[in-house]
């Protein structure tokens, strides 16, 4: 029997680390056609079946497929009417992700927490309930339409949450190698990027740990700016971009200009193996950003030595950009819509904890070619 209902929250305001969180529990899109979505990222990223709520278990508005492959778990959701907000959402803005969902031990207290230090409710926490446990689900509003969710599972058992089905599925294309979320990135407008900067800091305790200006990141063209927001443990980071002045549009404009407002720029996934990952998901059709074969000429000078073979990565684009920690490796993927709006990073971390600043202008010169292809440069 599905219940649902109000979880009651206790006001006591916590100091320290008021909001520990145990990571990214799922990113949910919104798209146009959640069952042929579901399929693409089975098919080309090697995603496997794991859940299903839509008409058939009681929701009668919209369908909802869940994928999974090691700790990354996506949702597709769709409306099946026009009278929707999910399909309000797709009109404006595309295929794109709704909810970044974040593991915790209390939603209820999550959602007091952040709340009551000025976020905005998008849910107050609600109690979910089948035959295999209960899970309480609260959420805030973060940039644009964008949604953080708090995900409290720790008295479930079920396959995914309560009131999605297992979707057993005879077509289970192996894995990529993919294995969690490393980072999310926010594109917001001119001049947002410290006021997201403060919301993080001051409404859920993270802190910033890298700064990019324009001096770091411009090339002849475009600019922008990016803070990369942590939380306590590093579990979660999300940096933050906004566009800069250049002598023609920046990218982050670009994609505030098709995505109609603040979102969610690209997703990184982690590897243990970058080259057999990208391999597998070229040859599944997955499209890459290239860099120009001299990117490779002067890499070891730059970078030092490296435990890869320099050749595979020349021929596959994978970039590499070393810190005081240690170095990464990481390629970008093309947009994953029509709008050039969402993508996906690769990356394989072998000690840095930094983000490519290094590869930022062999980057985003590869991506202005792709921009002035579209003539939005
Ligand atoms: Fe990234």
């Amino acid at each position: 029997m599905n219940t649902i209902s109000a979880m009651p929250v206790n006001p006591v305001m916590k100091e320290g680390d008021f909001l520990p969180l145990h990571g990214t529990d799922f990113v949910e899109f919104y798209v146009g056609n959640a069952k042929q979505a579901a399929h693409f990222y089975k098919t080309a990223f090697g995603f496997q079946s794991l859940a299903y709520a839509g008409p058939e278990t009681g929701i009668k508005d919209k369908a909802s497929y869940v994928v999974r492959q090691n700790k990354l778990t996506f949702v597709f959701t769709t409306p099946l009417r026009a009278n929707n907000p999910v399909a309000d959402h797709i009109y404006k803005h595309g295929d794109g992700v709704k909810h970044l969902a974040l593991m915790v031990d209390d939603a209820a207290d999550a959602w007091f927490q952040t709340t009551s230090r000025g976020a905005v409710s998008a849910m107050e926490p609600i109690k979910y309930s089948d035959e295999s446990g209960e899970a309480v689900v609260s959420g805030i509003h973060t940039y644009g339409d964008t949604v953080h969710l708090f995900i409290e599972r720790k008295n479930y058992n079920g396959v995914f949450l309560p009131g999605y089905v297992a979707w057993n599925s005879s077509y289970n294309p192996t894995s990529t190698g993919l294995l969690y979320v490393d980072h999310c990135v926010g594109n917001v407008g001119w001049n947002q990027m410290n006021k997201w900067v403060a919301f993080y800091e001051n409404v859920l305790g993270f802190r910033n740990i890298l700064s990019f200006d324009d001096n770091d990141i411009s090339t002849e063209y475009s600019a922008l700016m990016s803070k990369v927001m942590s939380n306590g443990n590093g579990f979660v980071k999300f940096p933050i971009n906004e566009p800069a002045e250049g002598k023609k549009k920046s990218q982050v404009e670009e994609y505030l200009d098709f995505y109609d407002g603040e979102g969610c720029q690209h997703v990184a996934l982690a590897t243990n193996d970058i080259v057999a990952t990208v391999t597998e998901l070229q040859n599944r059709g997955i499209e890459f950003l290239k860099v120009p074969a001299s990117y490779y000429d002067e890499l070891l000078e730059r970078v030092g030595k490296i435990d890869e073979d320099i050749a595979p990565l020349k021929e596959l684009g994978i970039l590499v950009d070393r810190d005081d920690e240690g170095y990464l490796l990481q390629i970008f993927s093309k947009p994953v819509e029509d709008r050039p709006t969402l993508f996906f990073e690769i990356i394989q971390r072998k000690g840095a904890k930094s983000f490519g600043k290094g590869n930022f202008k062999a980057l985003f010169e590869a991506l202005e070619r792709e921009q002035d292809l579209r003539g939005n440069l």
